[in-house]
């Protein structure tokens, strides 16, 4: 008889058990409308998305990015975690809202050691937090640059928000392996799956449940993101509140194909919102940055990105292409991977929980 080759899941132990290296990373994207988890398998030469879960949470146990109920968030969590089969409980998650804050400053040109000196000091100029609080990190934009300054991309986050979501995840029987910025894991899938939007100034827009991240990109680096309190939520309950739809048809039409007139007309206000807050950011960069040009286009994505006629009317309004950003473009899916979800649905809700995993957490 003829010695079996190792199957892969040996061949896979042998070779962490060599490298003690972790093949497979765990997003977990705690939204306050649904929780996310990505599970992207790394051992092979392309991240391959092994596995996706999805969990509703019910309504106000997270409001506006605050958790008000731990004990349901903690167990849905669990649920998502035990469903995604894998008995690592290691993740990776991220924080965001008004605090955490990304600018792009100029320095003196120096050594990432001392970079890493004067960053404190930086940003006691450039961030609106007690510094004693604060978590701070950068990364130099032009390494290999050769004038006197060189641009540093920076990012603050108070420590206590970065605290929360450590115990939650640990109530939850998970750790934290690594807490990235929501800005930066979605960054992170979009670049990998839109690289041909990585040039010029372009918006990345997540529409949330509750809140929508406005983040924005000058060549592929995401220098500004900002939340506003807009999601499928309000929505919903300008459906239910001005046009009398129950919450159930509300939903139906939020995540349905067609236009309506229903959506039609709420759309009209709160696409207006959304447009202001695009605006705004733009005409903020392009105040703060020499280099700022006209946006060029902006993509959607989140559970928002779906509501029918909302990227055209956005369109229409910022007088730029808007389209739909699909964090499944570029990257393997694994036969079975979205089992019990329908993909074209569920694909535009994935970037940040697809982001988090593409990171390897070692
Ligand atoms: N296939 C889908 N399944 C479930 N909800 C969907 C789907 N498509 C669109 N939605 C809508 O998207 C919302 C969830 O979007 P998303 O997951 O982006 O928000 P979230 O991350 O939970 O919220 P937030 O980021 O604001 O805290 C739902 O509340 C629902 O209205
Ligand atoms: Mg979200």
């Amino acid at each position: 008889m003829r010695p079996q080759a190792p199957g892969h899941s040996q061949l896979d132990q042998l070779v962490m058990a060599l490298f003690g290296r972790r093949k497979s990373t765990i997003g977990l994207d705690v939204g306050s409308g649904l929780i996310k988890v990505a599970v992207i398998d790394h051992s092979r030469g392309e991240p391959e998305l092994a596995r996706v879960v999805v969990t509703p949470l019910l309504a106000d146990a997270i409001v506006e990015g605050e958790v008000m109920d731990p004990g349901i968030v903690t167990d849905a969590i669990r649920m998502a975690l035990e469903q995604c089969g894998l008995k690592s409980r290691d993740v990776v998650t991220a924080v965001g809202g008004r605090d955490v804050i990304i600018k792009k400053i100029q320095i003196e040109r120096v050594k990432e050691q001392q970079a890493r000196e004067l960053m404190r000091w930086e940003a006691e100029q450039h961030v609106p937090f007690d510094m004693e609080s604060v978590e701070l990190d950068f990364q130099i934009l032009d390494p290999e640059g050769s004038g006197v300054d060189m641009s540093v991309l920076l990012v603050a986050a108070k420590r206590e928000l970065i605290e929360s979501k450590i115990r939650l995840l640990s109530d939850a029987g998970a750790r934290a392996a690594m807490v990235d910025v929501d800005a930066f894991a979605l960054h992170n899938a979009f670049e990998v799956n839109h690289p041909d939007a990585m040039s010029g100034v372009v918006g990345l827009i997540n529409v949330g449940h509750e809140v929508t991240n406005i983040n924005i990109l000058d060549d592929g680096v995401p220098i500004l993101t900002r939340d506003i309190t807009v999601g499928t939520r309000r929505f919903r309950e300008d459906l239910q509140r001005e046009r009398g739809l129950g919450a159930d048809e509300a939903e139906a039409l939020l995540q349905g194909y067609d236009r309506s007139p229903h959506l039609d007309a709420v759309i009209e206000g709160r696409g207006e919102e959304i447009a202001v807050g695009i605006e705004r950011a733009a005409a903020f960069l392009a105040s703060s940055s020499r280099s700022a040009s006209q946006m060029r286009s902006v993509f959607l994505c989140g559970g928002g990105a779906r509501v029918p006629g909302l990227a055209e009317a956005l369109g229409r309004r910022l007088r730029v292409p808007v389209e739909l950003a699909n964090p499944l473009a570029n990257i393997r899916v694994r036969e079975g991977a979205l089992d019990g979800l329908v993909t074209d649905e569920i694909a535009p809700l994935l970037m940040l929980p697809i982001g988090l995993a593409l990171r390897k957490a070692a």
